[in-house]
């Protein structure tokens, strides 16, 4: 049926890259475009759900009402918008590509071109995923993404239980069409039952519905 199945459902979905300041005109950041976040936003809002969406830095956009767009910038601001919000929602996505890593200093000046070699320091991230894992109750869903490149699915059931998920989605980079850019993704949903589901190449907005549906599955 036509039916909304996630009405008076909150959901928090993170989507895009973050980037992480070198100093006032530069950072690292990833090719994420949020497609895949966004068309996940989209499908839980049209079956009934209010969503938050935290914001990396992206060019695409929504005009769904139903979509609050949080915008932040580093891995630090991502963390702190999802561990505040968390709480109220029913159940998080988490499909931003965070960065890692990020510069120690952030220099208040630009820095200038010289003769000698650059290094930059870096220091690793918080893993927001594994804190909003620590933090789920019960009642919460909790899903990742997973873009692995070996051993697939022993790595994604790992990171499963590592994170405290209720299932990953896992991209295949030995797919051409899925991942970062593209507006197809292949996608393999790996749950705890060890059973994986694989579902063909298909647009993102396709496999956006595919992930609502387990979502769906799964709160009933
Ligand atoms: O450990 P890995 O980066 O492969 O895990 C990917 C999953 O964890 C994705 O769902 C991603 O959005 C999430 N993640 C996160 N915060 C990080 C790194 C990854 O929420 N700092």
């Amino acid at each position: 049926s036509a039916k909304k199945k996630l009405l008076n459902h909150k959901f928090l979905v993170t989507a895009g890259p973050t980037f992480e300041k070198i100093d006032p005109v530069r950072f690292i950041g990833n090719y994420s475009s949020g497609k895949m976040g966004y068309a996940i936003a989209e499908e839980l809002a049209d079956q009934g759900a209010e969503v938050t969406l935290v914001s990396g830095p992206v060019s695409v956009s929504t005009s769904n009402r139903h979509i609050n767009v949080v915008e932040v910038e580093s891995a630090q601001e991502m963390y702190e918008q999802c561990v505040s919000r968390f709480a109220t929602c029913d159940g998080a996505v988490m499909c931003a590509a965070v960065a890692d890593f990020t510069p120690v200093d952030k220099a208040a000046q630009k820095t200038k071109r010289g003769k000698e070699n650059w290094s930059i320091e870096l220091e690793p991230t918080k893993d927001i995923a594994a804190e909003l894992g620590k933090l789920k109750k019960g009642n919460q869903l909790l899903v990742g993404f997973a873009l692995e490149t070996n051993d697939e699915l022993e790595n994604a059931q790992k990171k499963l239980d590592k994170k405290n998920l209720d299932f990953i989605v896992l991209n295949s980079l030995n797919d051409s069409g899925a991942g970062f850019g593209v507006d197809t993704n292949k996608i393999t949903l790996v749950t705890k039952d060890n059973k994986p589901q694989v579902f063909e190449l298909k647009s993102k907005k396709e496999v956006a519905r595919d992930i609502v549906n387990k979502i769906i599955e799964l709160k009933a």
